[in-house]
């Protein structure tokens, strides 16, 4: 029977990887359908660190949309004090200086980028992806399930239910995106690869509402790391206070052995959990929710089929840890979409659809990895604390205490302690795993130029590059009426772009060229004294790794996939050139 909906790309989810894709899609002008199976948006908050690339996606989407991220975020001033304690009201064991807080890793990303990092519950993130997306055209569908697809040399058919009525029904779409979660059922029909493991642990969420301010407004943070012996499973007890909104909205993380039954949370349980780690048995909350997840420690390895796609957790299942899941799937989006709207619309061949998985699957790898890794590196600190020594809680309490003595082996305990709180910055403070992706595929025209690597450590640190298939470095730059503009402003927004000084303005002209043959336009910024865009602090110079006369040319999705040192001989040759490469793969 004939599908009742047809359309161009069929989105299963409306997560942060779906609302995401549906909004650029529609900011691409390229018709879409988003199903997602419940009759709302994200019922509890979720993830909440954003960092500064998926900052750079909202803003792309519009200033108006990244201001309405600040308007609901939590600042990030106030993510800073990571601290790790016996229990809110109890003694502080150390803390750390996170998310970009300490002096050195806030410059840093004061320089990385336009956008800053911020804690945005899922809550307020979904609905503005979703807004934007159905504001700009694209069709939702609630209460519609996913069920199964077949997909043919034309394209994708998907059956859906309706649940609603319980009726069955079909959707024809060229693509269709599985952006549908930890359990991803398009995952599964496509039978794409994944290695690793799922429920590697387990933990419990409890969301509460209670004023916490009278332990924590002094030291401001998301996180409360409390240490506690004989407090959880297998006699280490760590829990985690999170804050959702400050102070009065709270996430307890409590983990429970996999190897039972998962508890059933009730008021009674969540109130002497609270209670516990808040360290006030006369605490009173109001419990919002509470629910049972496990640690999932799994990733595509291949994230595609011709003409269906999993991004977000349908792709990479990993712990909150490092704060990468909404971040990750909202960067899947973006690497994605473009792709979809250039083939769509006519310029690119299907070839180019294959390196979204090319480009993203090692990304995938290497989140699920480092966000388990980080699980692990809590050891050093109980392992500072004494609390491995023994299964008993009085003999861990006493080897927690002996910090405070003075003893050659308590000054060696006391620097133990801060160099394996230091070294959470893996977690806490991981700046590169944030911004360093660099794409290798046949998106990008590498042209032998030699890879830059990274000077310092790639996960702490972030190091701009023009390298293509690296990120467009940021850097402030200024119109002729004074006003500033990002390297990343002057690229984006579904269009391709290169940035030039004076002596390149032959690369304007060659993209005249070139759009007149392939139908695709260039922005092509000449920056330099007395030209529209000025670079008076000289970073974009020191930056480009190119001389004035040569060229960066970006991606839609800001990431670089061509650079010439100089001018070329002949321009629009070399820019026929990339493009082809890029647009008509072999
Ligand atoms: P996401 O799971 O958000 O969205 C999937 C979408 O697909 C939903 O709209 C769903 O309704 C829809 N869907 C699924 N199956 C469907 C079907 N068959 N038919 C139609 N629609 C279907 N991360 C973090 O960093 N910190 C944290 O504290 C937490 N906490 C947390 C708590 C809970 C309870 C969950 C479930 C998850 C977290 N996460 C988290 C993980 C984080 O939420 C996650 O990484 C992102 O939401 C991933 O976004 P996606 O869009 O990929 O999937």
């Amino acid at each position: 029977h004939m599908a009742e909906i047809e359309t161009d790309v069929l989105i299963v989810g409306t997560g942060p990887a779906g609302s995401a894709t549906a909004a650029l899609l529609s900011s691409y002008g390229v018709e879409n359908v988003a199903i997602n199976r419940y009759r709302w948006l994200a019922n509890t908050p979720r993830a909440h660190i954003t960092n500064q690339r998926t900052m750079e996606v909202l803003r792309d989407l519009g200033r108006e949309v990244e201001d309405e991220a600040y308007m609901h975020a939590t600042e990030g001033d106030l993510m800073g004090n990571n601290v790790f304690c016996e229990s809110l009201a109890g003694e502080e064991l150390g803390r750390m200086l996170s998310w970009g807080n300490a002096p050195e890793s806030r410059a840093e990303h004061l320089r990385s980028s336009p956008c800053h990092m911020n804690d945005l519950p899922q809550t307020f993130m979904e609905p503005l992806l979703f807004k934007t997306a159905c504001s700009r055209g694209t069709q939702a569908r609630m209460s519609t399930e996913y069920l199964r697809h077949v997909e043919d040399g034309e394209g994708v058919t998907t059956i859906c239910r309706d649940r609603l009525t319980g009726r069955e029904f079909e959707i024809r779409s060229k693509y269709l995106v599985g952006a549908d979660g930890g359990n991803s059922a398009v995952a599964e029909t496509c039978g794409l690869p994944f290695e690793g493991q799922m429920g590697v642990g387990g933990s419990m969420n409890i969301l509460f509402r209670a004023d916490l301010s009278r332990f924590v407004a002094h030291r401001p943070s998301v996180l409360y790391w409390v240490m506690q012996p004989g407090a959880n499973v297998g006699g280490i007890g760590m829990g985690l206070v999170r804050m959702v909104r400050p102070w009065n909205e709270w996430l307890i993380v409590w983990g429970y052995d996999i190897n039972e039954p998962a508890p059933v949370v009730d008021e009674a349980m969540a109130t002497e959990v609270a209670r516990q780690l808040v360290g006030d048995p006369k605490l009173e909350i109001e419990l919002l929710s509470a629910n049972t997840w496990t640690v999932n420690n799994m990733y595509a390895t291949h994230m595609q089929t011709d003409r269906v796609f999993i991004m977000g957790d349908a792709a990479h299942r990993h712990p909150p840890s490092n704060g990468l899941g909404s971040n990750t799937s909202i960067q899947d989006a973006y690497n994605l979409a473009w792709k979809l709207a250039h083939v769509l619309k006519g310029p690119a061949g299907p070839g180019l659809l294959d390196s979204y998985s090319v480009e993203r699957a090692p990304i995938a790898k290497q989140i699920v990895t480092r966000a388990n890794q980080s699980i692990g590196e809590f050891g050093p600190i109980f392992e500072a604390l004494g609390m491995t020594d023994s299964t008993d809680p009085e003999v861990m309490q006493a080897n927690m205490d002996k910090r405070g003595e003075d003893s050659p082996a308590a000054e060696a305990q006391r620097e133990a302690l801060r160099k394996a709180i230091e070294f959470k910055k893996y977690e806490f403070d991981c700046h590169g795993v944030e911004m360093n992706q660099r794409y290798d595929s046949g998106a990008v025209v590498k042209d032998g130029q030699p890879d830059p690597g990274f000077d310092r450590d790639p996960e702490l640190h972030y190091q701009p590059t023009t390298w293509p298939g690296a990120r467009l470095p940021h850097c402030w730059l200024y119109r002729d009426d004074g006003t500033r503009v990002s390297t990343l402003d002057l690229c984006g927004k579904g269009r391709w772009t290169i940035l030039t000084g004076i002596g390149g303005e032959a690369w304007a002209d060659a993209a005249k060229t070139v759009a007149a043959d392939t139908g695709v336009e260039i922005d092509v910024h000449v920056i330099g004294p007395r030209r529209a865009i000025e670079d008076h602090l000289g970073d974009w110079s020191r930056l480009r790794e190119t001389t004035d006369a040569g060229a960066v040319m970006t991606r839609p999705d800001q990431h670089v996939c061509f650079r010439a040192a100089e001018m070329s001989d002949d321009p629009a040759a070399e820019l026929r050139r990339v493009l082809d490469a890029i647009l008509q793969p072999a």
